[in-house]
């Protein structure tokens, strides 16, 4: 079945609002709602809520609801294509090698080299299949980690399609908390996960940064990997310190190249010190540790 996007775009403090109404108010439809940053250096942010059933009826409650905050623009729409096309799509992009994985859709299934890491990523609605230089970085440095360490647990907070959760899963058959701020991203990660039989250790809950009760009975986690945008991971690193074991290991990205030392010196502050840094395609991915 088609699904219809609503979306609006606007600065941070408006978005916010506008999503915390949008997230009450349809909380009981069960429908999917996001916020996610569009441009860092305008602080656009881009709010959606994702109609399956009766769009018209989703708009026209959106628009009441948004009556309360003034100064907001127009909702736009789009529909979404059918996963057939995402899957099409990206038929068209290929498989990714980072490190000893083989990011892969399931037209390339069994086309790994001998000692290659094959993990099978059907996109849908999510970002992370391998195909950007964050997630490659990710991807990279996941192996070197893994390489020197043995964590006993992770979080993969930000986790998209699922692709790193399932990456650490299989390299080190540890338990993984995958989560994200979007609903819809966590549907298409918990496919991916079945899809890679790493549901035994991979396990997908709907989060905004920190907040769910889970984190409780998670923490402390060994290693951490964020690959969200520069001001979201400044805004968490005192968290991530609060929540990171001992000696425990960060990999972080979504970082371009100019806001490297912003976002090292805001994990500094929190008692990091700074392992290594891989540059791809722009992007950066630190490694930091307690
Ligand atoms: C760049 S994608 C990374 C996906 C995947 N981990 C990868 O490396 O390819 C960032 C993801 O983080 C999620 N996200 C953004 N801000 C977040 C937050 N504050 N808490 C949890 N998830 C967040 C987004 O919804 C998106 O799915």
């Amino acid at each position: 079945m088609p699904e219809t996007r609503f979306y609006l775009q606007c600065e941070g403090t408006l978005a916010r609002r506008a999503y915390s109404l949008l997230d009450g108010a349809f909380e009981e439809d069960g429908l999917a709602i996001s916020i996610f940053e569009v441009d860092e250096a305008s602080d656009v942010h881009e709010v959606s809520v994702y109609a399956l059933e009766d769009p018209a009826n989703v708009k026209a409650r959106m628009e009441e609801i948004l009556a309360a905050v003034p100064g907001l623009p127009e909702i736009s729409a789009e529909e979404l294509p059918a996963v057939d096309w995402v899957a099409h799509s990206l038929k068209g992009l290929g498989a990714v090698r980072a490190g000893r994985f083989f990011v892969h859709g399931a037209h390339e299934r069994g086309q790994h080299r001998p000692g290659e890491m094959p993990i099978e990523i059907e996109a849908g609605l999510a970002f992370g299949t391998g195909h950007h230089g964050t997630t490659s970085g990710c991807l990279e440095m996941i192996e070197r980690v893994l390489k020197a360490e043995r964590p006993r647990n992770a979080l993969d907070l930000g986790t998209g399609s699922a692709v790193l959760a399932i990456a650490i899963a299989k390299l080190a058959h540890i338990p993984v908390l995958a989560t994200d701020i979007d609903d819809v991203a966590i549907k298409v990660a918990h496919e991916n996960v079945r899809l890679n039989k790493t549901a035994r250790l991979v396990h997908t809950v709907a989060a905004p940064g920190f907040h769910h009760p889970t984190f409780r009975a998670w923490k402390p986690f060994d290693l951490i990997v964020a690959n969200i945008l520069a001001r979201p991971l400044m805004r968490l690193a005192p968290t991530m310190a609060e929540h990171l074991a001992p000696s425990g290991s960060i990999i972080l990205s979504g970082i371009l190249d100019r806001q490297r030392r912003a976002v090292l010196a805001a994990y500094l502050a929190q008692g990091f010190r700074h392992v290594n840094t891989l540059h791809r395609e722009g992007w950066v991915t630190l490694h930091l540790k307690h």
